[in-house]
């Protein structure tokens, strides 16, 4: 699949089977949640652009590369993407962080935006959009659409997420192509409920502990 990404690593993996582990509380749950995050920032950040600059050491002048551009912003679809922040931040502390807020109806499993707060000039920005969780992909592709109607340009977003579903990357692929998706899993299907199996349960509901 193109655009699509599984980042496999030993660590993530173990980190993982913790998640999808329902006798994991919600303190380690969050942590955890956070630590896949940072590690798949790791990895998602790779291309982000360089440019040269002149630095003197304490021994001589030397041309090195440091972060060009604006700053990366890290957008959370509330509730569950921030549980993913500061995982992120850890890694790029200067990174803005625009919020979607969405939930899914129940009935129809369609999402609802009840929020939405964005840095400035995002046409110049990478945008990471975060949610642990892409099931039948309605919010991601809703919270895609709410940055690029502010001005957003395609091929500078991202999308992270920890558990994937074939049926979510499906939509979303088919919603925006040129986006690509990060995971750290992709998993067998949705259940009829479109909960993501065997996945980790409600990712907002477990990190904070409104189960
Ligand atoms: C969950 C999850 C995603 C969404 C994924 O959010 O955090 O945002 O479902 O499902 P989708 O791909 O089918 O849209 P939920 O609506 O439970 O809200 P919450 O994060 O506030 O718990
Ligand atoms: N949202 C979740 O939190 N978990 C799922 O399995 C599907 C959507």
């Amino acid at each position: 699949m193109e655009n699509f990404h599984v980042l496999k690593h030993p660590l993530i993996e173990h980190k993982l089977t913790i998640l999808r582990d329902k006798n994991t509380g919600t303190k380690d749950f969050r942590e955890l949640v956070n630590e896949v995050a940072r590690l798949l920032a790791y990895e998602v950040s790779r291309d982000l652009p360089l440019e040269e600059v002149e630095i003197e050491t304490p021994i001589g002048k030397t041309i090195q590369k440091t972060l060009t551009g604006k700053k990366v912003v890290v957008v959370p679809i509330l509730r569950a993407g921030l549980g993913m922040v500061d995982g992120i931040l850890d890694l790029i502390p200067a990174a803005r962080v625009g919020h979607v807020g969405l939930y899914r109806d129940e009935e129809t499993m369609q999402p609802v935006e009840y929020f939405v707060k964005m840095p400035n000039n995002l046409e110049d920005r990478h945008m990471y959009v975060v949610d642990p969780m892409l099931a039948t992909g309605g919010s991601a592709i809703a919270a895609i659409d709410s940055v690029l109607e502010r001005g957003a340009k395609i091929e500078n977003i991202k999308f992270i997420c920890v558990v994937a579903a074939p049926e979510g990357i499906k939509a979303l692929q088919e919603a925006h192509p040129e986006v690509e998706i990060y995971t750290a899993a992709l998993d067998e299907k949705l259940n009829d409920d479109a909960y993501i199996v065997p996945g980790l349960g409600d990712a907002g509901d477990r990190l904070y502990g409104t189960l």
